[in-house]
């Protein structure tokens, strides 16, 4: 008998009223409840592609709700020997893990996993495609600083083309009422129906806040730009280019320090970059508590 399982690969596999309840439980674990809801819960990480963030918060998230975490050291496994994602997926099922994350170089891994599970698998980034929990938590964490995003203008800056972490905010930052602007070199912007410009300055001025976005070296196959410090003269986030205006700045991190964002700028208070870190582990914890307990 097949069993219906819910997987989270894209955002838009949750409804706004899931996003909702996910962000309810996220602040109320930031304001201190944390219920022990994985308790005999056991999450498997596959992460095939270098991570600190997204890796290091699903399992602190775990174990803060009282699970278990099994980390598969990718460069041990079995993969370096032949073994096919798929039949990994399968062999790591066998187990009878509760979830599994995944973050992986290609786009839709995650697709290729769910016929092979009887758990959630649960998407930490894969390839350009998608980053579900980034976006999550960089909702929160816009949420924290203006309460609701109607109306609220929001640039997304930098190598949008190849980032899953844009994909993922452009599929739901608007489904809560945000107004997006592109920003970025012609060839760093998507094919959209999205307001785009290549003036930062100009989308400073116009906007709340501003997501930076890291230049995906590793996704380009062409240099298609001079160098990096050709693209930080015209897109990085400076103290001369932001002076005193009323922002939120963000970054999903790592960051190119002096090339998306100067070191001032981090250093601002206008700066929630380690504020989105600290928010993913909250989201985190929601995220596995919905997917795990309430299928
Ligand atoms: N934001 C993000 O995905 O960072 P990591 O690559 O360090 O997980």
């Amino acid at each position: 008998m097949e069993v219906f399982m819910r997987h989270l690969i894209h955002v838009n596999d949750l409804s706004d009223n899931e996003v909702g309840q996910i962000l309810k439980n996220a602040f109320a674990y930031k304001r201190g409840e944390t219920p022990k809801t994985l308790k005999d819960k056991k999450v498997i990480t596959t992460f095939f592609e270098n991570s600190t963030r997204t890796l290091s918060s699903f399992e602190m998230a775990v174990k803060n709700l009282g699970g278990e975490v099994i980390r598969l050291d990718v460069s041990r496994s079995s993969t370096s020997k032949g073994e096919t994602l798929r039949d990994t997926a399968a062999n790591l099922n066998a187990m009878r893990p509760d979830a599994i994350v995944i973050r992986h170089s290609t786009a839709g891994a995650g697709y290729f996993l769910i016929p092979k599970v009887s758990c959630p698998i649960i998407n930490g980034g894969d390839g350009a495609h998608s980053h579900p929990t980034q976006a999550l938590l960089d909702l929160m964490t816009l949420l924290e600083s203006f309460q609701s995003l109607e109306g609220k203008r929001i640039a997304i800056v930098g190598d949008i083309k190849n980032s899953r972490v844009a994909n993922s905010n452009i599929a739901l930052l608007p489904r809560f009422g945000a107004e997006l602007l592109l920003v970025a070199p012609p060839h760093f912007l998507p094919q959209t129906s999205l307001p785009t410009t290549s003036n930062l300055q100009d989308a400073i001025e116009q906007c709340d806040a501003i997501i930076s976005l890291r230049t995906q070296t590793e996704r380009h196959d062409l240099q298609t730009y001079g160098s990096l410090q050709d693209y930080a003269d015209d897109f990085c986030l400076t103290m001369e280019r932001i002076g005193d205006k009323k922002l939120v700045i963000m970054h999903p991190g790592p960051v190119h320090r002096n090339i998306d964002i100067s070191d001032f700028v981090l250093d601002d208070p206008r700066s929630k970059v380690l504020e989105q870190v600290q928010n993913g582990v909250f989201m985190r914890m929601a995220v596995m508590d919905f997917f795990i307990n309430h299928q």
